[in-house]
Order: structure tokens, then C-alpha cells, then sequence
């Protein structure tokens, strides 16, 4: 059975900065109070007419690029995203457009935060079961044009940010190497707790001027409950990668958690008794862009030469669903 391993990796960032401090202009916050309880100093936002799509495009030409491979030698499009271009069609055909690959299937996918992992685990099984050769997966995410920016939605319009990763993953007959296992969850139960109600298909109509005087078509988070089930379940499901593999958090040479907020890293870090040096941590600069944060910071840390042949890195996430997930990869 072939394994899959990650032959490319690129991330990209709209050009525009947004810091703490232009944020202090556009509502009642401060720097002191983002950095405090987020870790996050500034993040990127898409300047008007951008799309997610195009975002995805540059990340996936650096993947390419970085595995030394022509847009027409891949199999399958995975994409991951909560901030869709449009209702329909996905994100996924934009982007295969705009690769110029007319016929390549196109899979969009949701699972908020931890989409990139789920990304990452449908196309490991196509590539285990010999159905698709080479599949990218992309994570990307634009939310400044669904933030409340004010006053009223500051707990989080500080928080995310813009950008897309992606990642080139391939059969290789190479001993050892590539993704060892993924693991995905998810608890509806929760559903609620971090979400966009509006707008619905369950309502008629999906939105209305009065929902959106109300704000209702903005995300809303009960930031508590989500930190406390983040902190649980990120430590469990490394604990359970770790396991099926006969592995433990000291075999880890680098952990990739999804960036949602420094605090939730930290207490990750200690729970699986990790140095700092082997968690990647870039929530300052970019904040958290959901399913791209993962695929971002690999991208980082791949450039920043902190992975070699042979290490154990490690990826994990929680997000809206709830969902959540990890993979292990001998890279
Ligand atoms: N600037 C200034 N004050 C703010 C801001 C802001 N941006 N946002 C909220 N406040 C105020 C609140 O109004 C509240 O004021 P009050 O005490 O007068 O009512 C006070 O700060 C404390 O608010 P809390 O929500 O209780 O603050 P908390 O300490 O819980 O921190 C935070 C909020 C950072 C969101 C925290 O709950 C958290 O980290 N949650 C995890 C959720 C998360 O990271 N979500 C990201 C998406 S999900 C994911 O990626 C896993």
C-alpha cells in the first residue's frame, strides 16, 4: 500500500498589515489586551475584490513550485475553508480554474479549524487506496469581510486574520517516510458555541435587512467553553496518534498546533511537556486564520529549515463543530 508523504509546501499572505493599534481606531480595544490574551500583534487582511480562491492559487503555485511539480500533475483539489467565495459553487473549482485544471475533481471542505486535518486525512486515504497519485490540499481562509469590526464584535474581530497554505502530498514507495496516521473527531453537541447562524438555508429568507441590523450574520463565540474543550482535546488526540503509532511526545521534533490564540498553544506545550523550541508559533503576525493556520506554518517552518529528513512532526487542531484532529508525519 502506498504511503503519502508532503513533497511541497507554500503559504500565502495578503499584502496588507493590520495591527493591534489600527484596530484601537476601529473599536474600544488595545494592544496591551490582544496581546495579553491572544498572543496575536498584527494579522493580514485582503484588500476589496480579492478572493479566497486567488489566495489559495498563490499558495498552491508556491506548493507546486516547491515540489518541483506542474499544476498538471495533480490527481485531486482538497480545499478547506469556513469562508466560502460564494454559497455555490465551492472554493475548490475556482481554484482548479485558475490552475487550469479542467476535469481534476474539486473537493471543498468544512471542518472550521480543523479543516486542514481533515483535508489532510481524505487525502492520505485516496493516496493509500492507490486512487489518486498526487493531491493538493489546501487550507484558506478570508474573515475580515465577515467581522464585526466594532465595538460590539471586538471579542472577535481582533482574533482572525487572512491567508492560505498548501501542501503537495504524493505516493512514495520510500521507506519510513510520510504521513504515519490521521485522526479526526468531531461533537456537534457544540455546534452552536463558536458559529455564523446567518445566512441560512434553513430560512426563508437566508437573510433579511432586520438580521443584519441585528448583527446576526456575524460569527459569534462563547470564548470560555471554547478554550476549555481546545485545551482538552488538542493533548488527547496527539495522545491518540502517539499511540497507534508506539510513539511518545518525546519522539516529537516539531508540533504544529492550529494558531487560535497563544494561550491555548501554551497550555498544549505543557501538557505534552514540550520544549518551546519545538512548537511552531506564529499567531503574532498572522492571528488565527482558521483552516489555514496549520498549512501556514508548516510553509514557515519548512523555510525556516526547522524540519529535517527523518523528524517526527506533529499537527493538531480544534475548531468550530466542534471538530478536531491530528496527523503524524515522519517527514
Ligand atoms: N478588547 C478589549 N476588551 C475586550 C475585547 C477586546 N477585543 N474582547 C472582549 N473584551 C472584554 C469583554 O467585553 C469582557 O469585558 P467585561 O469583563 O467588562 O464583560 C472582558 O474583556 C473579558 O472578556 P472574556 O470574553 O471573558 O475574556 P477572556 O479572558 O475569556 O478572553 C478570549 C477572550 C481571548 C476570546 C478567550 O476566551 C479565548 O482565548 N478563547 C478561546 C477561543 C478562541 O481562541 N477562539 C478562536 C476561534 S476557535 C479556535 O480557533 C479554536
Amino acid at each position: 500500500m502506498p504511503r503519502s508523504a508532503i513533497v511541497g509546501t507554500g503559504f500565502y499572505v495578503p499584502e496588507r498589515i493590520v495591527t493591534n493599534e489600527e484596530l484601537t481606531h476601529l473599536m474600544d480595544t488595545s494592544d496591551e489586551w490582544i496581546v495579553e490574551r491572544t498572543g496575536i500583534r498584527e494579522r493580514r487582511w485582503v484588500s476589496p475584490g480579492t478572493s479566497g480562491a486567488e489566495l489559495a492559487r498563490r499558495a498552491s503555485v508556491a506548493a507546486l513550485d516547491a515540489a518541483g511539480l506542474e499544476p498538471s500533475e495533480v490527481d485531486a483539489i482538497v480545499l478547506a475553508t469556513l469562508s466560502p467565495d460564494h454559497f455555490f459553487p465551492g472554493t475548490g473549482v475556482f481554484l482548479q480554474r485558475e490552475l487550469g485544471l479542467a476535469g481534476v475533481p474539486a473537493i471543498d471542505l468544512r471542518a472550521q479549524c480543523s479543516g486542514f486535518i481533515y483535508g489532510l486525512s481524505v487525502s492520505d486515504a485516496f493516496i493509500r487506496s492507490g486512487q489518486y497519485r498526487t493531491v493538493l490540499v489546501i487550507g484558506v481562509e478570508i474573515h475580515s469581510t465577515g467581522l464585526d469590526i466594532s465595538t460590539r464584535g471586538r471579542d472577535l474581530a481582533v482574533l482572525f486574520g487572512d491567508g492560505a497554505g498548501a501542501v503537495v502530498l504524493r505516493a512514495t514507495e520510500e521507506d519510513g517516510r510520510g504521513v504515519l496516521s490521521t485522526h479526526i473527531h468531531a461533537d456537534g453537541r457544540h455546534a452552536e458555541i463558536l458559529w455564523a447562524e446567518f445566512s441560512s438555508s434553513a430560512h426563508h429568507p437566508r437573510i433579511s435587512a432586520e438580521l443584519l441590523a441585528e448583527g446576526r450574520h456575524y460569527p459569534r463565540m462563547e470564548g470560555r467553553e471554547v478554550f476549555k474543550h481546545a485545551v482538552k482535546r488538542m493533548p488527547e488526540v496527539v495522545e491518540e496518534a502517539l499511540a497507534a503509532n508506539g510513539l511518545t511526545a518525546a519522539d516529537i521534533d516539531l508540533l504544529i498546533p492550529h494558531q487560535a490564540n497563544r494561550r491555548i498553544t501554551e497550555m498544549v506545550r505543557r501538557r505534552l511537556d514540550l520544549p518551546e523550541t519545538k512548537v511552531v508559533d506564529n499567531i503574532d503576525r498572522y492571528g488565527n486564520t482558521t483552516a489555514a493556520t496549520i498549512p501556514i506554518a508548516l510553509a514557515e517552518a519548512v523555510g525556516d529549515g526547522r524540519l529535517e529528513r527523518g523528524d517526527l512532526l506533529c499537527m493538531v487542531a480544534f475548531g468550530s463543530g466542534f471538530t478536531w484532529g491530528s496527523a503524524l508525519v515522519r517527514w
